[in-house]
């Protein structure tokens, strides 16, 4: 692996930028890193896909099939690159997604950080990511305030599966009726069909730009049907949360961790 290279990028949104993001739950830069960076970055990326790094552990994964078959998988996922690569943390690309993340919750930097997943769309049968929140995922005991900084280390178009999202989905304070893809609680997967994509706004990136959006907008992007990779490397930033009096009802959360349950007796059994 050749060294990270030390080329800094500076940037600051504008207050247009910032009204942008408050009004519709999202929002598209041009660049958030240098192309020196994207490419030493594809090279960590590549090393975390192709060893499979982390499957053991549950870090690498298929978002879009069930666990550990033996296939191949249609929307591979690594969670947590940053334990293998820890320089990820000092990066140009993960500094500016903490900063410019911290103007969009209007928080103090100090109060805002996060770390690091990556999705792989591979070409020709990379799956979709269905519509979901991304809070959909998450601890329904607190009310979270962050948001996903997502960039393509390749061109990201509407082909190729960039994002899209619905305008003042964020706007909101319920969490939707989200189910496993397939009905399948082994798919880690989420989607919802409380959604009309008529509405949808697409966001075509290249490389190293970057889009922004907020835990609760609904987006999406479309299945892989060009014939290059499409690697996303997303930080999600996040400020303090607040502790809900009663739990947030998910119930697919529950029904995940019944059929992974199952799964592992099973499992002990044929032991
Ligand atoms: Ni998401």
């Amino acid at each position: 692996m050749e060294p990270r290279p030390t080329t800094t990028f500076e940037i600051n949104l504008t207050d247009d930028q910032i009204a942008f993001f408050l009004n519709n739950g999202f929002l598209s830069i041009d660049s958030i890193t240098t192309d020196e960076e994207v490419e030493w970055l594809k090279s960590v990326y590549d090393d975390l896909f192709n060893n499979r790094i982390g499957e053991k552990d549950g870090a690498y994964f298929d978002l879009g099939g069930r666990r550990a078959h033996d296939g191949k998988e249609v929307l591979p996922q690594v969670l947590g690159p940053e334990r293998t690569y820890p320089e990820l943390r000092e990066t140009t690309y993960f500094m500016n997604s903490r900063k410019l993340s911290a103007q969009l919750l209007q928080l103090p930097l100090d109060q805002v950080n996060g770390g690091g997943h990556m999705i792989l769309k591979p070409a020709g049968y990379g799956r979709e990511t269905p519509w979901h929140q991304d809070e959909a995922y998450w601890n329904p005991s607190v009310r979270h305030h962050g948001l996903s900084v997502w960039m393509p280390l390749d061109p990201a178009t509407v082909e190729s599966g960039c994002m899209q999202f619905i305008p003042r989905s964020h706007l909101t304070d319920e969490i939707v009726m989200h189910k496993h893809i397939d009905d399948d609680p082994l798919v880690h997967g989420l989607v919802t069909e409380q959604v009309d994509p008529s509405k949808a706004v697409a966001c075509p990136i290249d490389a190293g730009g970057a889009t922004f959006h907020y835990c609760r907008t609904l987006h999406y992007a479309g299945p892989n049907q060009t014939d290059r990779v499409r690697r996303a490397y997303i930080n999600v930033m996040s400020g303090p949360s607040k502790k809900l009096d009663k739990p947030d009802v998910r119930p697919w959360q529950e029904e995940a961790q019944q059929a992974l349950a199952k799964l592992k007796t099973l499992a002990r059994e044929q032991a």
